[in-house]
């Protein structure tokens, strides 16, 4: 999708300090240039296939589709890329992109930890220094991904102002940039931030779209009939439905975090049912979760990675344009979506991805045998154990983290302490 000089409709855009502005150029011009430039679109796909496992498989689900005995279910299978997510396709992308610019170092925001890990793992074998910025909060309850990270060679940062979460964090990574600009880039892991990170995000994402156009037609002959992705910022849906923005018989739905209720502060639906408002926050214009005051509010969502306040300005207009249908799944839905998964096909699923699962698994008993479906499974489930373990209320899970804790002796107070049922 081509933006109108960084806008898509009234959304997109690039509104940053004045510091930032001759960066920003720079990334502009070093991204206008390599997606027209054959030999570094060789060099990332090389990267693509031998680093990261593309492409893909595009996976029929037999007994899912047996069990809705509607549309035949297939899922893009995004979780087999290195790291077990879709963030690795623009990561890698990104990472080229610095090597290109002559710069040194990267700096990134992450919140579940799935994009840092990303960024990492891919600093690490490219050769750059790697800052990663996370609340603290975000610090505290994904601290597996932390020492990854920090093993990986990567400095972590815990953000300790506002919120403590990815806002908080986006915001120190913005002020990094601007003081170290010379020789760092900034590297965005979704479809928003500043002209022309929506873009460039979504170009390296797009990869996801076309192999399941290729695959489909391999496979069964025919385009899909439709599409579901999760929308936390947008990355994994635009991938999905950019190459197939021409083709208005396939129906593309995005799927948000409908969290525990429809409160402000319990879920992170921002364009379904328009809870959102249109804003400008953290250098774009899109729609944003925001009081009668403007000021940005507070999201909730099973799924860290989309737990998120505002989206992409190109599903904010696509969705404006009805060209994309929203739509929501609550925290419950999602887990007996994720379940069903494991159960019936053997995968196992992100809490983001299962959102997408959870609405196809509601309409795919409405279609016929005839028609096909395509879920785009953004990531694997490993990451979530401790939240599915905790939601499915399993019985040994808590005692296997006690015995665990149990082998550091200075934390057995803690241990007894969770055992009572305090937070830990
Ligand atoms: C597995 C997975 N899927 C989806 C997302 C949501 O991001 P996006 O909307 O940019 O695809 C995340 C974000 O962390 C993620 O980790």
């Amino acid at each position: 999708m081509m933006s109108d000089n960084g806008y898509y409709g009234q959304y997109g855009g690039s509104y940053i300090p004045e510091i930032l502005y001759t960066s920003q150029q720079q990334v502009q011009q070093a991204f206008d240039e390599a997606r027209n430039d054959p030999a570094f679109i060789q060099a990332l796909e090389q990267q693509w296939q031998q680093y990261s496992g593309r492409p893909t498989p595009l996976t029929f689900c037999a007994n899912l589709t047996e069990h809705f005995g509607g549309a035949q279910i297939y899922l893009k299978r995004e979780d087999l890329n290195h790291s077990g997510a879709h963030k690795m396709n623009n990561v890698i992308g990104q990472g080229l992109l610095v090597k290109r610019m002559g710069k040194k170092r990267v700096i990134a925001e992450t919140g579940a930890g799935q994009h840092g890990i990303a960024t990492a793992l891919v600093a690490a074998r490219l050769g750059l220094e790697c800052t990663i910025y996370m609340g603290a909060k975000d610090v505290a309850r994904q601290y597996p991904n932390v020492f990854w990270m920090r093993q990986l060679g990567a400095t972590v940062i815990p953000v300790t102002t506002g919120s403590q979460t990815l806002r908080d964090a986006l915001d120190e990574a913005l002020r990094d940039w601007s003081g170290s600009y010379a020789d760092s880039h900034y590297l965005i892991g979704t479809s928003c931030g500043c002209a022309p990170f929506p873009e460039m995000v979504s170009f390296f994402q797009s990869v996801i779209g076309r192999e399941v156009r290729q695959q489909s037609l391999a496979q069964f002959g025919a385009l899909p009939d439709r599409l579901y992705a999760c929308v936390g910022g947008g990355s994994n849906a635009c991938g999905l439905f950019l190459p197939f923005m021409d083709e208005a018989q396939v129906e593309k739905v995005g799927v948000e975090a409908g969290g525990k209720g429809m409160a402000l502060g319990e879920h992170s639906i921002r364009l379904s049912h328009d809870l959102g408002q249109p804003g400008i926050a953290q250098g774009f214009a899109s729609i944003f979760l925001q009081d009668d005051q403007g000021q940005l509010q507070e999201t909730h969502s099973i799924a860290a990675g989309l737990d998120y306040v505002g989206v992409s300005p190109i599903i904010a207009h696509l969705a404006e344009q009805g060209q994309l249908r929203m739509t929501y799944a609550s925290d419950q839905e999602v887990v007996d979506a994720c379940t069903l998964l494991l159960k019936k096909e053997g995968i196992i699923p992100a809490l983001e991805s299962s959102h997408a699962l959870a609405a196809a698994f509601r309409e795919a008993g409405t279609l016929s045998p005839q028609q096909r479906i395509v879920i785009n499974l953004s990531g694997r489930g490993d990451k979530d154990i401790f939240n599915v373990a905790r939601a499915v209320q399993d019985a040994e899970f808590p005692q296997f983290l006690r015995s665990y804790l149990s082998e550091y002796p200075d934390n057995l107070q803690l241990a007894s302490d969770a055992g009572q049922g305090r937070a830990v």
